[in-house]
């Protein structure tokens, strides 16, 4: 018997009901990890699963998981979900689509009741973005074992919390650190919803889209020490400029990025900040971001590699002192074919649609490959803009694509 269709009401007022926790409401969503309203979205989301008869726990990261039971919970569990944190005035649609998707895919399959033996499980993952502590993906990083409690006192915010006296402070019980990494075969398997944020189903006028990768990423802080001096008087050949140099490592990221052996290369530098950032003043110190990625992780490593050697051509030449610090260098993750096969007979079954296309965003799914089998659903941005407050989504799409993830979750929970 076919599941009942997903109801586009219900994810509206779930996507625009999270959206009222938001610190900055006249510029998009500004939603940042165990803010305020990052603590209130927390408790909204926890009362809309409860509110569909999940039961609801969170583990000593604040992933929090809620549980539609099976026949046979002993049994390893299927899961589904994404993050509910955002980048800087971002858009209400990435993670909040996947999480929103998962509750109502729960919510069809319970009312359904129709059985599964496996557990179904509807996840929030932590902080999916790096926004508030410079890393991505520490509730499913952590899972997959990526980080220790060590690393997580070393991980500080701009006001010098680190990521464990945060959580301390909000009753998370670090005693319990160690339980979050979960067991090889401990999930069946998981797929996450998510927005595409690119434009490829969009120019194809294709609504699904099924993800037969993740591309890996890799990110670096960079520091440049150079030498403040005066505009005016100082001549061009006397200069330690530590912004040109800057500039000169985004050229040639952008550069090796382009002419990589490999079609999905993409190296952006998104934040930068020049010291003293005076017009008249030759900045003597600059902090800025590399962001790699590829679905190819051995072209990916040349590039970085060419691009390192290229930075200590830089320092040398200009004669500054650049220090490069890697933050994270993940491996692509690869789809698990027999969830593909599911997703697409659920889309041929449905007479809808489909596109099979690398993710170049990272995901929680990304981590959560590294330990049980993963694929993704996405549905169409407008304008392929994401990380913006333009970003957006139509909720018949999202409906569509959770039309598919019950379907396959469902078909999952009973194999
Ligand atoms: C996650 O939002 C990413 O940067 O891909
Ligand atoms: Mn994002
Ligand atoms: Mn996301």
């Amino acid at each position: 018997m076919a599941l009942k269709r997903a109801l586009k009401s219900n994810i509206q007022e779930m996507i625009e009901g999270l959206d009222k926790f938001n610190s900055d409401p006249k510029d998009g969503t500004t939603r940042i990890l165990f803010t305020e309203p990052e603590l209130k979205a927390r408790n909204y989301i926890k009362e809309e699963m409860a509110k569909v008869g999940l039961s609801v726990r969170e583990d000593a990261i604040g992933n929090i998981f809620a549980t539609l039971e099976g026949s046979d919970p002993s049994l390893p569990v299927v899961w589904t979900g994404s993050h509910i944190d955002t980048v800087i005035n971002a858009g209400k649609f990435d993670g909040m689509a996947g999480v929103v998707a998962g509750i109502e895919a729960a919510r069809l399959i319970k009312e359904s009741g129709q059985k599964h033996k496996r557990n179904i499980e509807v996840l929030v993952y932590t902080s999916e973005e790096p926004t508030r502590f410079g890393l991505g993906c520490l509730g499913s990083r952590a899972m997959a074992g990526e980080l220790s409690l060590d690393k997580a006192k070393e991980l500080k915010d701009e006001e010098g919390n680190s990521l464990t006296e945060v959580l301390e402070s909000l009753g998370y019980d670090l005693a319990e650190f160690d339980q979050i990494p979960v067991k090889q075969g401990g999930v069946f398997a998981a797929v996450e919803l998510h927005i595409e944020q690119g434009a490829v189903l969009e120019s194809l006028e294709v609504p699904i889209g099924i993800v037969e990768s993740i591309a890996g990423p890799s990110s670096f802080e960079v520091s440049i020490a150079g030498k403040q001096s005066h505009a005016g008087g100082t001549p061009m050949n006397l200069r330690h400029d530590a912004f040109l140099a800057c500039c000169e490592i985004a050229l040639e990221a952008e550069r090796l990025a382009k002419e990589s052996a490999s079609k999905d290369t993409v190296a952006t530098v998104g934040r930068v900040e020049v010291l003293p950032n005076a017009s008249n003043v030759i900045s003597g110190e600059v902090y800025f971001s590399i962001d790699i990625r590829d679905s190819d992780y051995e072209v990916k490593s040349e590039c970085i590699d060419n691009l390192m050697k290229f930075i200590e051509e830089v320092e040398e030449d200009r004669g500054l002192t650049i220090k490069v610090e890697k933050i994270n260098d993940d491996q692509p993750t690869p789809s698990d074919q027999k969830i593909i096969k599911i997703l697409e007979e659920s889309c041929t079954n449905k007479e809808i649609r489909f596109h099979k296309m690398i993710s170049g965003a990272f995901h929680d799914s990304m981590m959560v490959g590294k330990f049980a089998p993963i694929a993704m659903i996405f549905v169409p941005s407008k304008d392929g803009i994401s990380h913006s407050p333009k970003e957006w989504s139509d909720y018949s799409d999202i409906a569509r694509g959770t039309d598919i993830l019950a379907d396959t979750l469902l078909k999952l929970a009973n194999e």
